[in-house]
């Protein structure tokens, strides 16, 4: 595997494989790599010839008061996972070399970066907008893999590449989860034992809103409010629990066939995200 830190040095590698005629697929990372990044990993071989991953805490991502210093950083252990599934090219950069002293453009993806998550983390999606943007313009990639354990985060890049007239196509790749149906995340190595234990409630209570729903049940400001009523019983304190149609992450109505609940929930340190989309048409 190759392992790059400066941008020439990337571009002359990739354009080797460029004039070979090898498609290339990008998969972005903040490293600490688990078994949902390598799913994506996987995915990117099995869609190109070439598979560039990039490892980048990327500090535009991160609110004041967010885990930017102590974010979860196993570089050797990452290296390891990399190397073991074959991916071609490491691309490492610090953060001068993606943000140089007076860099200041961003990007902003409107309407979609303000609800949910947005609305929490002020900032969030423009970082989030920003890098991928940067990144994809460094490796110009045929195609791009992101996962859906991210959903806003995932519409946001699609909304991107759509208005900006990308040519990369954007892969998205199902949730990969513990065998006890808790999403793989670098942050739940902020749980403690007794949290690890209730985190799976997360998850349960997308479960018990989707079967409600699949029973027929409409009313879902009252299915929210149960559930985030629910989580805090339990011992999470919820940011959001919404129900919304897939297309624009808006507040579903009951004619909407294509619909995804979004949770938000703070467990002690960490704050986790989930998710579940379906369709009422089939
Ligand atoms: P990070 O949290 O490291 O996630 C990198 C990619 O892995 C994202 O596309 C994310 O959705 C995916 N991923 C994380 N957990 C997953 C899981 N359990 N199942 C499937 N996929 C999963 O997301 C980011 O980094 C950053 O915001 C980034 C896009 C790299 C920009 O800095």
């Amino acid at each position: 595997m190759l392992i790059i830190n400066t941008i020439p040095a990337l571009r002359q590698q990739l354009q080797l494989w460029r004039a070979a005629g090898e498609q290339i697929a990008l998969v972005p990372t903040m490293g600490n790599l688990h078994a949902g990044h390598l799913t994506l990993i996987e995915q990117a071989q099995a869609q190109a010839a070439r598979v560039v991953v990039s490892i980048f805490v990327n500090p535009t991502q991160f609110g004041p008061n967010e885990d930017f210093a102590s974010y979860p950083r196993t570089l050797a252990a990452d290296q390891q996972h990399l190397e073991q599934l074959n991916v071609d090219l490491l691309f490492l950069p610090e953060v001068a070399t993606l943000y140089p002293e007076g860099a200041c453009t961003r990007v902003e993806v409107g309407q979609l970066a303000t609800l949910h998550c947005g609305a929490s983390r002020p900032g969030h999606f423009s970082g989030v907008a920003t890098i991928v943007t940067k990144l994809f313009n460094l490796v110009q990639p045929d195609k791009a893999c992101f996962g859906a354990k991210d959903f806003q985060q995932l519409s946001i890049i699609r909304q991107m590449v759509r208005d900006l007239d990308m040519p990369i196509e954007i892969i998205s790749v199902p949730t990969v989860r513990e065998a006890d149906g808790l999403a793989m995340s670098s942050r739940n190595g902020y749980l403690t034992p007794e949290q690890r234990a209730l985190a799976p409630k997360l998850y349960q209570s997308l479960q018990a809103a989707h079967a409600a729903i699949f029973a027929g049940d409409r009313d879902y400001a009252a299915l929210q409010q149960q559930q985030i009523a629910w989580l805090q019983s339990v011992g999470f304190t919820p940011d959001y629990f919404v129900v919304c149609k897939q297309v624009n992450l808006q507040p579903a109505t009951p004619d909407d066939s294509e619909l995804v609940i979004l949770v938000a929930a703070k467990l002690g340190k960490p704050r986790l995200i989930d998710n579940l989309s379906f369709s009422l048409s089939l």
